[in-house]
């Protein structure tokens, strides 16, 4: 893993920006995994300033995401692919039919994330953007997810609802119990990986991911094992690392 030390969340989001944006002026037809979450929406601000200053285009990119509600229709404010609108693709010049989520808005899930798969397949990641859970995981690939799973319906714990909530009028019940997500094999097919971990909150997940076991208790240890795999992670968040294991 290579390991980039920021100052702080802007500087984790610019640094996140300049290697993105080296992957699609190298192929400006490529295939950009995408996340949701708070931490990533500085790495979108940088991209639509990128895109008004003429440095970048999205005009061939296509993108698949890693993540959906499961009865949420599209429409709806908190679906990923309304996130996804309001924070990057209304406001770059991506072509909607180059943008890909999972499809949980109704219908048959298992085929849904069949279908998702068999996308992925055929759309493998030049650069994967992840967040990172406090408690590990990556997508909805809750602690003990298998390395090896694909495309597949997480039921929500308790807690991710409850911590969802203030999204849905502060009430759990209106968090959805479910979503569809790639599967962490999905997020290792990926070529590169880039994971963005910023703030206090995420230093015992970031020291889990890095230094700890490679193990399905914390799911980002997955990326132990992958072959490129680039941490840009704020001063914060790197307390609890090892200072040998820094390289910059
Ligand atoms: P966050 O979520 O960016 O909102 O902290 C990250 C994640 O849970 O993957």
């Amino acid at each position: 893993m290579k390991i980039i030390v920021t100052k702080d969340y802007a500087e984790m989001s610019k640094k996140a920006y300049e290697l993105i944006r080296d992957v699609m002026l190298a192929k400006p037809n490529c295939i950009l995994g995408l996340a949701t979450g708070s931490t990533p929406i500085g790495l979108y601000d940088n991209l639509i300033a990128g895109v008004k200053n003429n440095e970048i285009t999205f005009k061939n990119v296509k993108t698949v995401n890693l993540d959906e509600y499961v009865n949420l229709p599209r429409a709806h404010k908190e679906s990923y692919f309304s996130f996804m609108h309001e924070k990057l693709f209304n406001k770059v010049d991506i072509l909607e039919e180059n943008i890909n989520l999972p499809f949980g808005a109704f219908g048959d899930m298992n085929k849904n994330c069949d279908e998702y798969n068999e996308l992925l397949g055929k759309m493998r990641q030049d650069i994967q953007v992840l967040g990172i859970g406090g408690n590990g995981h990556i997508g909805f690939n809750e602690p003990n997810t298998s390395f090896k799973s694909v495309t597949h319906i997480v039921d929500l714990t308790e807690n991710t609802r409850k911590d969802n909530a203030r999204f849905f009028e502060n009430d759990v019940d209106n968090v959805p119990t479910q979503a569809i997500t790639m599967g962490i094999q999905n997020i290792m097919d990926a070529k590169c990986v880039i994971i963005l971990i910023s703030g206090a909150g995420k230093a015992a997940a970031a020291k889990a991911m890095i230094e700890g076991a490679c193990d399905p208790i914390c799911p980002a240890s997955a990326l132990q094992n992958h072959k490129n795999v680039i941490v840009v992670i704020d001063e914060a968040a790197a307390t609890l690392l090892n200072k040998k294991n820094l390289n910059n």
